[in-house]
């Protein structure tokens, strides 16, 4: 059966770039969301996400007819499910979202039709949603894990997907697709459609395999932060710098050991690996202790902060503000992607400590979101480095890199991305050497007067 329209079911992060690539292919792309302004913005011919490439391609794909938004499904010959999978409760996966979708689709179903789920989902959630489509549509033949390949009017299949935001249009067509079908000619149904634009390999699973595939690749992303992580917090206990023992280690061929941070953000990786433990409490102890461990680093930076917080209040004599800089919001490095942010969590948890006044920096935003808002104050780098008694460093920003030299030497600097550490090492020597610290004149801006240090 030839494909010539294909529906996208969730115009978001995914699911747009996705339903521009396709319609770029030569295929008709009817894209369907709740949201009417998502729906409105691309029909006008631009992206309602900041994603590179992305606002030039909807042009041009809309402007051929190739690409369309609806808030209403229509008949296609497939279509990919491509909503929110968050969890809820007490980590169980919520798929309220992708149930909704199945409802959109199921009055537009019809014979020889293949249905994706690109979500990603627990395991089993590809048979819920053969069993949703067909309490909704008993007059179609719908597969199950068990059925007989012949006898199936429509085919149901799982595709995860593993794109890096920021790199989304490339990684969407060069990539490794894994599908796995309810049943083998699910499988080949579904490969027909990643076939039309995808030029890396594609490989054929059953259903259970390839959504356990998805959920795996993020907890071992999660258990080796982890261990990163619980690294960061021996070395500083034992004084030992982590970061130059982490390139040391991974000198040795075998080992690869990542990066610490302040936490584990974003929608992905720290929610996924709880989809494994919810499934399989017992058996997935390693899994869980990795969330606890990752969740808990927030926990010790806080500490960190108000460890040094009590020394400049020591220092001080005096019970005035202490003002924090917190550097950096996003849940990565150079994006504005705040969902799940650890960094976002600790300025937040900062902000309600007495006697201390938070200075946010995030160079991709230009407000404050609603839980900071009126609670911190949003500055830029070099203003938010002028007036702080500590400086926290939560983002590797690129503006951050060089922000280093505008540092007070005297000021309690806690670095969770060791970005600062070499530069720290030459100003130490420096200082040993009483060289003359390269201390800045402060320009603190709309900055209030106040918070500017004495
Ligand atoms: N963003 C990523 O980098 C990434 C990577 C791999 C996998 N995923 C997975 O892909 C899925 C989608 O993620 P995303 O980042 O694109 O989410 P998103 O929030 O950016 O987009 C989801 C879209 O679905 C729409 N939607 C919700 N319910 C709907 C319904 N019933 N019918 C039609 N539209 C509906 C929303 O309005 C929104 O526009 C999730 O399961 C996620 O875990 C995301």
């Amino acid at each position: 059966m030839s494909i010539a329209t294909v529906s996208v079911i969730g115009l978001g992060y995914i699911g747009l770039p996705t339903a521009a690539i396709l319609a770029s292919s030569g295929c008709q792309v009817i894209g369907v969301d709740i949201s009417e302004h998502a729906v409105a913005t691309i029909n006008d011919g631009r992206a309602h996400i900041v994603e590179p490439g992305l606002g030039a391609l909807i042009a041009s794909t809309v402007g051929q007819g190739a690409l369309r938004a609806t808030l209403i499904a229509e008949p296609a010959d497939a279509f990919m499910i491509a909503v929110p999978t968050p969890f809820k409760g007490d980590h169980e996966p919520d798929l309220a979202y992708v149930k909704s979708a199945c409802d959109t689709i199921a009055p537009v179903l019809k014979k020889g039709d293949t249905v994706i789920l690109e979500s990603t989902s627990p395991v089993g959630a590809t048979e819920q949603v053969a069993k949703w489509l067909a309490a909704a549509r008993p007059d179609l033949v719908i597969p199950t894990a068990r059925s007989q390949d012949e006898f199936t009017d429509i085919a149901i299949a799982y595709c995860p997907e593993r794109v890096l935001p920021g790199n989304v249009l490339i990684e969407l067509v060069k990539n490794d697709r894994v599908i796995g079908g309810l049943t083998p000619a699910c499988s080949e149904a579904a490969k027909r459609v990643y076939a039309l634009f995808v030029k890396g390999e594609i490989i054929l699973t059953d259903a259970r395999t390839a959504e356990m595939c998805k959920l795996a690749e993020n907890s071992f992303r999660d258990v080796n932060i982890a261990f990163a992580n619980e690294l960061s917090i021996v070395c500083d206990r034992l004084d030992i710098d982590v970061w130059e023992l982490i390139a040391l280690a991974n000198r040795h061929p075998r080992v690869d050991i990542l990066q610490p941070g302040p936490g584990v953000g974003g929608h992905c990786i720290a929610v996924d690996p709880w989809f494994i433990v919810h499934s399989s409490r017992d058996q997935a102890r390693l899994i869980r202790k990795a969330r606890e461990v990752n969740d808990a680093k927030p926990d010790w930076v806080i500490d960190k902060v108000c460890a040094a917080v009590d020394e400049v209040r020591a220092a001080r004599g005096t019970d005035e503000n202490v003002r924090i800089a917190c550097l950096g919001l996003a849940f990565k490095r150079d994006i504005d992607d705040l969902r799940e942010s650890p960094a976002l969590a600790i300025c937040e948890r900062l902000a309600d400590l007495p006697g201390c006044d938070v200075i946010a920096v995030e160079p991709n935003i230009d407000a404050l979101p609603k839980q900071l808002a009126g609670r911190v104050v949003l500055e830029n780098v070099d203003v938010a480095i002028g007036v702080a008694d500590v400086i926290l460093l939560l983002v590797d920003h690129h503006q951050f890199g060089d922000a280093y030299r505008l540092v007070d030497t005297r000021v309690p600097v806690i670095d969770t991305r060791g970005l600062w550490r070499e530069r720290r090492d030459v100003r130490r020597e420096n200082a040993a050497a009483h060289e003359p610290v390269d201390t800045m004149k402060m320009a603190v801006g709309d900055l209030d007067q106040s918070m500017a240090r004495p």
